[in-house]
């Protein structure tokens, strides 16, 4: 990371909201649902497909875990009304992973129950390493409970990750391969860039060979690029795999992969708390300091 983004991250918790916002709202669609559902319909316009996220984690409240439940049943309600391309991802912490395991399970259930009526599918994202256990678990649970329009996110930085993967495959689980947005220490974790990528590709590979269906999430050209070669050599039909990207990140690449017949899903993010979510999408943006310089002198 280039020193003067170094020094922004140290420095980001003490630059006010206004001014983070204002650099982080290409990420977010907004913050009410119909502002997430515009978005949608935009995207869906021009051939993409969509996931849509109510932003909110590490929830300590259980009354807070059942607004967000609430809400996210309004997204799926909304997605059949307005006809739109899109399913919806979930995160375990918001559902109640880190209050109570069962209260967690619960909301899932309820969730992915409905999505299933409506005929729609839940992503559950992956978050910490303290969570992939219990994430995994629940999206387990769900399954033996009969509930097959739910998959899970691989962080291709993790070391335990070629195990959980060849684990998944033989469940034909659903699974999007990213490379991984959290800190982790470098007994679990891989931290050298090709070090990820290498692994990104080995999973790839050994998702592509079983035939499980992935999301192939990464704005990364070489993993794209290298990506397109296995979809090649595998012969791969477009319905066994797709792109994915955030919103607000690499539009023309995004483009690109669309104009070259691939399926690509764009995760939009919406809601008031929004802060966590921006703060990590600007860490990764390499312009970030320019940005945040810009909006602090320049106003
Ligand atoms: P990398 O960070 O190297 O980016 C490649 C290039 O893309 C950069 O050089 C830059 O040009 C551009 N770029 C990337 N991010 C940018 C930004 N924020 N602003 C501007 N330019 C940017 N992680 C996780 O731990 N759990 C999860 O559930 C998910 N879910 C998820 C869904 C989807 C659809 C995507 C695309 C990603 C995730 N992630 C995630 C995040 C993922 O782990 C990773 O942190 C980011 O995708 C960035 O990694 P890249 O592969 O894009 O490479």
């Amino acid at each position: 990371m280039p020193i003067l983004n170094q020094l922004i991250t140290t420095v980001l918790p003490f630059i006010p909201k206004t001014i983070v916002g204002q650099v982080a709202k290409r990420y977010i669609a907004g913050v009410r649902l119909s502002d997430g559902i515009q978005v949608v319909k935009n995207l869906n316009e021009k051939g993409m497909m969509a996931t849509m996220d109510l932003l909110g984690e590490d929830i300590k409240n259980a009354g807070e875990t059942e607004l967000i439940r609430n809400g996210i049943l309004s997204i799926l309600q909304s997605i059949k009304v307005n006809k739109l391309n899109s399913n919806v991802s979930v995160k375990p912490t918001q559902l109640g992973l880190e209050i109570d395991k069962e209260l967690g399970y619960h909301n899932l259930n309820t969730i992915i129950k409905e999505a299933d009526r409506l005929g729609n599918f839940v992503r559950i994202d992956m978050e910490n390493a303290t969570t992939t256990d219990d994430t995994l678990t629940m999206y387990r649970r769900i399954r033996a409970d009969g509930f097959n329009n739910t998959g899970v996110v691989i962080q291709a930085y993790m070391r335990r990750s070629e195990t959980d993967v060849r684990s998944l495959v033989k469940e034909r689980a659903n699974i999007r391969l990213c490379k991984g947005i959290y800190n982790e220490l470098q007994s679990i974790a891989y931290k050298k860039q090709q070090e990820i990528r290498n692994n990104y590709l080995t999973l790839l590979e050994i998702i592509f060979k079983a035939g499980s269906y992935v999301g192939i999430a990464t704005h990364d050209d070489y993993l794209i690029d290298r990506a397109c070669e296995m979809i090649q050599k595998f012969g791969l039909d477009k319905e066994q795999y797709e792109f994915q990207m955030l919103l607000g990140v690499r539009e023309k690449r995004r483009d690109a992969i669309v104009q070259n017949g691939h399926r690509l899903r764009v995760y939009v993010p919406f809601g008031e708390k929004w802060y966590a979510y921006s703060t990590r999408r600007l860490k990764e943006n390499p312009h970030m300091a320019w940005y945040i310089t810009k909006a602090i002198f320049i106003r």
